[in-house]
């Protein structure tokens, strides 16, 4: 079974709702994957998801409130075979923590199923608006699609 870990900053925002739907997108197809998520900072380790992460959630018919922050470790490159990130940001903090280049090739940033190589960000709503939450469900719904797609084939 794959196992992939979702990274963003704080694990409370961007990251549990990635996890929340991918969790979904894996049980519709059918597929067994194990999902996780970390945040690079240990600012909230030990916290529930953003209440504005868990509503805009919520409407989508996904329950993420069970799920409590926790802080990425080095050991994380071991026992995860994906390790998405959010954004450049938390691709360049969480690749400075191993020197081995198959850990390295684990680190994806998720936006890169969409738009290859783009550098593209899922853009952190912690200070924005409703509307930012939305945004980053749409943003992660479609890329999981296309890795959804991948994961078919590797099962
Ligand atoms: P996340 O959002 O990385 O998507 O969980 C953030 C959450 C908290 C903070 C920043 C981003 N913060 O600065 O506390």
């Amino acid at each position: 079974m794959k196992k992939v870990l979702m990274v963003c900053l704080g694990n409370i925002c961007r990251s549990p709702m990635a996890q929340g739907v991918l969790e979904q997108k894996a049980k519709d197809a059918g597929i067994n994957i194990q999902v996780d998520s970390a945040g690079t900072a240990s600012y909230h380790v030990g916290e529930m998801p953003d209440e504005r992460a868990i509503v805009c959630m919520k409407k989508k018919g996904i329950d993420i409130s069970k799920q409590r922050a926790r802080q990425f470790t080095a050991n994380n490159f071991i026992t995860f075979d994906y390790i998405l990130v959010m954004d450049m940001e938390n691709n360049k903090n969480v690749v400075r923590l191993t020197k081995d280049d198959l850990h390295k090739q684990k680190v994806i940033p998720v936006m890169n199923f969409l738009y290859p190589n783009e550098g593209m960000s899922v853009p952190d709503p912690y200070y924005g608006n409703d509307a930012g939450f939305e945004n980053v469900y749409n943003l992660l719904n479609a890329a999981f699609d296309v890795f959804i797609e991948k994961m078919q084939y590797e099962r």
